[in-house]
């Protein structure tokens, strides 16, 4: 089983980084995990000219396919984004947007293999679950249209720094769990 683990954000050792390990630690045990960071990779924003409606194809060439390529590869995929603004980060916006041409809402389309497993985690430094429960909507809806099962959530609030992380590691513990109990 090849879990795909993303970290969402545009920091690579910041507090999505740290859930990002700590999951990828827990799912090591039965299952080989691949970590990413969506700043790991070049891409430009969708140009909105709807070419890909047509051809199934981005006009532009960058990294996007080998983003794609790791989603591929993944049976699940656990998306860790934080909240910027209230929303996901720009970075990861920008990802989703360009994933047009795999998105199952217009013919012909291009697309990623079947029966794949979709988690959402959400963090933010203010206290309310809502802001946490849009984040986890935007995810569960970038994978409806990727035909990916969106499985399971959880919502982490307080937190800002990677040591507010490391102190929820029990709760993200027992977030795992649930993942490996569903393989
Ligand atoms: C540009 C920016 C905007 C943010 N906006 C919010 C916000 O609207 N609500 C909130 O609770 N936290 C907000 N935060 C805090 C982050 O969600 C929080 O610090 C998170 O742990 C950042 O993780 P990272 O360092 O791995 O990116 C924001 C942080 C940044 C950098």
């Amino acid at each position: 089983m090849n879990v795909l683990v993303i970290n969402c954000s545009p920091v690579r050792t910041g507090a999505t980084a740290e859930i990002v390990r700590i999951i990828s630690d827990h799912l090591s045990e039965r299952c080989f995990t691949k970590t990413i960071c969506i700043d790991d990779y070049a891409f430009q924003f969708c140009r909105g000219c709807r070419t890909c409606h047509k051809t199934a194809r981005c006009v532009q060439e960058d990294d996007i396919p080998a983003i794609i390529s790791e989603f591929e590869r993944a049976d699940i995929i656990v998306s860790v984004s934080p909240s910027y603004w209230a929303d996901i980060p720009g970075q990861f916006k920008a990802f989703i947007d360009r994933c047009t041409p795999w998105c199952n809402t217009h013919e012909p389309h291009a697309a990623i293999g079947s029966g794949k497993k979709g988690y959402a985690v959400a963090l933010r430094t203010g206290p309310g679950m809502k802001e946490c429960e849009r984040i986890i909507q935007s995810i569960a809806h970038f994978y409806g249209h990727l035909e990916i099962q969106c499985c399971g959530s959880l919502g982490l609030c307080s937190v800002e720094q990677k040591a507010d992380a490391v102190s929820r590691k029990d709760e993200i513990a027992a977030f795992c769990e649930t993942i490996r109990n569903s393989i």
